[in-house]
């Protein structure tokens, strides 16, 4: 069987290997994929927005099962597209990936169908938002309602700051044209919990729960990034909280969706926040998260390929989805400077690992046959062990082993999941 993954970073890498167990699975191209990724997988350089050059290529070359990974090519529509040349995709179609795409959507949903979440209001016009500023509470959220790579989020703690995100959004256009609408939110408090979920539109399997580490340097200071670490299970999401979730917000998104004619099939990603008064959606995203994916795919004790195929025919009903007891840790090596300037190009090696561990490259091309690093996150070292404590001491030690000439990592990848379960 051939298969395919769409996208070219740490958790493709995870999503291929973790498809790999499957015996069945004879070939997976990688559409761009990377340098490390080309280890497990033949890399062919596609990008990942190019849906002509995917539908064409998985046509040319009688590809048996997709998978679309990134946030991109799903809102483009890139499974709407595999599947009408008769490929079948694990993914949302783009009229659910909207989900993501589109924050004024998913507010808009939310509050149509009763969903917990901080409230708000939309904006698409500057000077109409400008007057709500000057009596808007604060903090307040800022957000760009399209795609703007995790960064569209301002939190602003006065109300001039509330009027200069507003400016740099909706005339500037910093975040482009994803900032023509704003939503201006509630300022919510609370642990951040991310939960990934397989789901058919039918049924919904939640994986296990798992913690970002967003800013660039310990103690959660410097600047937003795509992900500096993350550990699973997060130790503030119990089964009680898990239940209330489920009842709340899982089964109410699936239903939604159905509602508004936008079935949902794939991997649904919600942002919680654990707020005095329950949980709250922060975010969804129509996707698996990175570097979620890479602490959470470990723990899969079931076959994934069965699970994705099982997405797409709408029978998750009938599949085993079961995690391990342990907890993993992923460390991400980054190069110095990110996500603000760097250099890359610099010769890696990657230390030996064990069954239960793992390096998932994110930014590396092959350069004369040599590993270079070639991104601003350049791979996560992962380990998997019984407790928490044992696997961030082993995933620091896959770390120590990597060696490139600007490594640059945060020293506290879950400290604070530590102190939560003492
Ligand atoms: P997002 O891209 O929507 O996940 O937002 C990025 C980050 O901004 C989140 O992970 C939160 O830490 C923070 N954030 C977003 N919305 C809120 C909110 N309503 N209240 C407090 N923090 C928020
Ligand atoms: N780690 C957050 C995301 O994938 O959007």
């Amino acid at each position: 069987m051939k298969l395919m993954v769409v996208g070219g970073g740490g958790r493709e890498h995870a999503i291929i290997k973790t498809l790999k167990k499957n015996p069945e699975i004879t070939e997976i191209y990688a559409l761009p994929g990377n340098g490390g990724i080309a280890a497990d997988a033949t890399c062919v350089d596609i990008g990942a927005k190019d849906i002509a050059g995917i539908t064409a290529f998985a046509k040319e070359n009688r590809v048996d099962f997709a998978v679309v990974a990134p946030d991109d090519p799903l809102v483009l529509g890139c499974v709407d597209a595999l599947e009408e040349i008769g490929v079948p995709c694990f993914g949302p179609r783009a009229n659910a990936a909207i989900i993501e795409g589109s924050k004024v959507f998913s507010k808009n949903l939310m509050k149509k169908y009763g969903i917990p979440t901080a409230s708000y209001e939309v904006f698409t016009d500057l000077d109409v938002a400008l007057a709500y500023a000057e009596t808007c509470p604060v903090p307040i959220v800022v957000k760009a309602d399209g795609l703007a790579l995790g960064k569209g989020v301002l939190i602003c703690e006065t109300r001039d700051d509330v009027k200069a995100a507003l400016r740099s959004m909706m005339e500037d256009k910093i975040f482009g044209a994803s900032g023509s609408s704003v939503v201006m939110e509630e300022f919510l408090t609370g642990p951040e919990v991310s939960v990934l979920a397989f789901t058919d539109g039918n049924v919904v399997r939640p994986m296990v729960s798992s913690m970002d580490h967003k800013r660039a340097h310990d103690n959660d200071e410097g600047l937003n990034t795509g992900g500096m670490g993350t550990v699973a299970p997060n130790p503030y999401y119990t089964k009680e909280i898990a239940d209330v979730c489920m009842e709340t917000i899982f089964l109410p998104t699936i239903a939604a969706m159905n509602a508004e004619g936008r079935t949902f099939k794939g991997c649904l990603y919600f942002g919680l926040m654990l707020t005095p008064s329950g949980p709250r959606v922060i975010e969804y995203n129509c996707r698996f998260g990175d570097p979620e994916t890479q602490v959470v795919l470990p723990l899969l004790k079931s076959d994934l390929y069965t699970i994705m195929k099982a997405v797409h025919d709408g029978t998750l009903a009938d599949v085993d989805v079961t995690f391990s007891e342990g907890a993993a840790c992923c460390v991400v090596c980054a190069s110095d400077g990110y996500p603000g300037k760097y250099e890359t190009g610099y010769p890696l090696t990657l230390p030996e690992t064990a069954d239960d561990e793992a390096v998932y490259v994110a930014g590396a091309k092959l350069k004369d046959g040599v590993l270079v690093t070639g991104g601003g996150r350049v791979l996560g070292a992962v380990a998997v062990r019984e407790n928490l404590g044992c696997a961030i001491e082993a995933a620091y030690k896959v770390a120590d082993g990597v060696q490139f000439e600007n490594k640059y990592m945060r020293r506290d990848i879950g400290k604070r999941a530590m102190a939560a379960n003492k």
